[in-house]
């Protein structure tokens, strides 16, 4: 049996900084509100010349180093967005001509948030199955393009970034042990783009009523999160033959301060396994995770040899986690 495992990461965030301050000259809202409900205190926006595609390749091109692996020895590249740079050509594609990976087969995959731990283990079966060696999984975002900068119930929430994993066969015992995947699509309508695509083509229409921004029903997606985080994690440890108490580092993604807490408290974690950085970016949806674990990961947090558990929730509505003996 192939064991399959990350052997280097790298990250990209642009430079500009916004903090809660800046965004109170914006929309009607208050530092005090944006801390106190979310954790957040700063974020990091493009600018305008920048899309996914440009983050996803810096990061990329970090995590290629980091590993010591060449463009050219990719077989897959698979990024994880909600943001491509247009509907086709995906933004794989873009990625595999800016970094030059000649050799690699390119596809996007739209989970949401759950996006980057949706692409390890789609990723980890090529490997397992025999059929390709080097695969480059990305999660990247720029959220900052489709929000809609007059609702305060949103705008205060994401942040543009990407985060690269490189994934190859790894040491018997070490890599992915055990993953949980998962689905309802009858949640599509709590968090969605509800216009642009085959069901509600672009118009004048569309434009004016606002319908090519993200539309979210907050509540519903908070009461999903902390219940999906905590249940997802337990299975993907269930899958790996592990318990919680085995628990080294949880790498939840980075929406909510408050969704982290509950995710630990039903893990029985306490928060100095936990990895958080959502203060410093805010929600950068399908790079999240890989953002905060290659932190975690060069921050020394996480050392050879322990058990990690990555666990997301997103759009779709959907859930993903994998368990990794680091
Ligand atoms: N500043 C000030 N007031 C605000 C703001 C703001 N930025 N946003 C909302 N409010 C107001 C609301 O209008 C409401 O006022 P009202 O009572 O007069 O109507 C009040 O604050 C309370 O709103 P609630 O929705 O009850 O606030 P809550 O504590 O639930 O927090 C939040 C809202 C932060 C959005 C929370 O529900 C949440 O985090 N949900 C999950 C969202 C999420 O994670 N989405 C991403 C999913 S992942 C992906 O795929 C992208």
């Amino acid at each position: 049996d192939r064991y399959v495992g990350i052997i280097g990461m790298g990250t990209y965030v642009p430079e500009k900084i916004v903090t809660n301050k800046d965004l109170e000259s914006i929309v009607e809202t208050s530092d005090e509100w944006i801390v106190s409900r979310t954790g957040i205190k700063e974020r990091r926006i493009v600018t305008s010349d920048l899309a996914t595609s440009d983050l996803a390749s810096r990061a990329a091109q970090k995590a290629l180093e980091d590993a010591g692996v060449a463009p050219a020895e990719i077989d897959l590249i698979i990024v994880a967005t909600a943001t491509p740079d247009m509907f086709f050509p995906s933004t794989a594609c873009l990625v595999q001509a800016n970094i030059k990976a000649t050799n690699a087969a390119a596809f996007d995959l739209v989970a949401g948030c759950s996006g980057f731990v949706y692409g390890l283990v789609t990723g980890t079966q090529f490997i397992k199955a025999g059929l390709y060696k080097k695969v480059l999984v990305i999660g990247a975002e720029t959220l900052s393009k489709i929000l809609d900068w007059t609702d305060r119930n949103t705008c205060v929430l994401f942040g543009d970034g990407a985060g690269a994993a490189v994934l190859a066969e790894t040491e018997t015992g070490y890599g992915i042990l055990g993953a949980q995947l998962g689905a309802d699509g009858s949640g599509g309508d709590l968090l969605k783009l509800p216009a642009g695509g085959s069901r509600k083509p672009t118009t004048e229409e569309t434009v004016s009523q606002r319908m090519h921004f993200v539309h979210m029903n907050g509540n519903e997606v908070f009461k999903f999160a902390v219940k999906v985080m905590g249940e997802a994690a337990m299975k993907a440890l269930e899958n790996a033959g592990l318990s919680a108490s085995d628990v080294d580092c949880l790498i939840p993604h980075q929406a909510n301060i408050r969704i982290i807490q509950s995710a630990a408290k039903r893990l029985k974690l306490p928060m100095d396994k936990v990895m958080v950085n959502v203060d410093k970016y805010g929600n950068t949806s399908a790079a999240s995770i890989p953002i905060a674990l290659e932190e975690a990961v060069h921050g020394g947090k996480v050392k050879r040899g322990d058990n990690i558990v990555l666990v997301g929730f997103g759009a779709g509505l959907t859930w993903a986690s994998v368990v990794i003996k680091w």
